[in-house]
């Protein structure tokens, strides 16, 4: 930030709410948000000035893009620099689950542990299982990766398969939806949070989920049905999901508070110094091209066909 704060006149809401955001935006020419700042067409129109709203994330689904295009106002994001730290913690949480990580270490800290046993917590084995993958772009490729390290089948979907020498490189097959969810043991999503993509997992497809299989999201928590998720939990037809995002955030529905095998994190994905530290940089940079009367770098899809048509 002090990389700013010399160049420009560099504002922080304090304290940060909806509306001092509003507030201090009213004259910015750039602005810097986060996932959790609604920047909807009733925002923005009250910024008149404004050039550019670089993201602070590489999900984007905060801001009404398609506004921000008719009014010219460039959008960008952080793409790449977190493939790596989000696959990696979808992974942890594949592990954390199967493995039952933090119930067993809660067991222990508790004083429980009196000797091993040949019950205690046992868990389901990775090697030979099948992995479905809900989104085939940069981290579901990552994530793919680590599956394949860690000898599991691993099956995909998305809007259409990858060239086939992708294909081979992941050892991965292409399937619609609704036949990978019954032969999926680990279900993981990596998917844009898009009007389409909503509830994409509902009562009905988390039904067709295997019986005794575990999901992973580490994308947007609208992409599935909550409510329907807890109850598959809860009755124990699912074993169990490892979150780290969620429909309502900060909120988290009270049944998945209840589900057992479930591990639950605060949104952190990207949380590494090194790659939070990237995607500052990359706000930073977007905001000084643009200032200095430059197309900026990263800009999102619809603003890259345009500018690139
Ligand atoms: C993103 O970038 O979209 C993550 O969810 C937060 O880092």
């Amino acid at each position: 930030m002090s990389a700013l704060a010399s160049e420009f006149d560099l504002r922080i809401p304090e304290p940060f709410s909806p509306s001092s955001l509003r507030e201090l935006s009213r004259d910015a020419e750039g602005l810097i948000s986060f996932l959790s700042d609604p920047l909807d067409s009733s925002f923005l129109e009250g910024c008149p000035n404004l050039r550019i709203v670089a993201n602070y994330a590489v999900g984007f689904n905060n801001i009404d893009v398609g506004y921000a295009l008719s009014k010219g106002i460039y959008v960008t994001n952080t793409p790449d620099v977190l493939t790596e730290a989000t696959a990696d913690l979808a992974f942890s949480l594949l592990l954390a689950v199967a493995r039952r990580i933090p119930e067993a270490e809660r067991f222990l800290r508790e004083g429980r542990f009196e000797g091993w046993g040949a019950n205690l917590f046992l868990g389901q084995e990775l090697f030979g299982k099948t992995v479905g993958i809900v989104g085939m772009g940069r981290i579901g490729k990552a994530f793919a990766r680590r599956c394949l390290a860690f000898g599991l089948k691993v099956l995909y979907t998305g809007p259409k398969p990858l060239p086939r020498a992708d294909e081979a490189l992941l050892n991965a097959a292409f399937l619609p939806l609704e036949e990978l969810l019954p032969l999926s043991d680990f279900l993981s999503l990596h998917l844009p949070l898009t009007p389409e993509s909503r509830h994409l997992l509902d009562r009905r497809r988390i039904g067709l989920m295997k019986p005794g299989s575990i999901l992973i999201n580490t994308s947007r928590g609208p992409i599935v049905d909550e409510e329907a998720l807890a109850d598959s939990l809860l009755e124990g037809r699912l074993w169990g999901a490892g979150l780290d995002v969620f429909e309502q955030e900060p909120q988290i529905h009270p049944k998945l508070l209840l589900a057992e095998r479930t591990v639950l994190l605060p949104h952190i994905g990207s949380a590494t110094e090194e790659t939070r530290t990237r995607m500052a940089w990359m706000t930073v940079e977007a905001l000084k091209e643009t200032f200095a009367g430059r197309v900026p770098p990263f800009l999102v899809p619809p603003w890259r066909e345009r500018v690139s048509p």
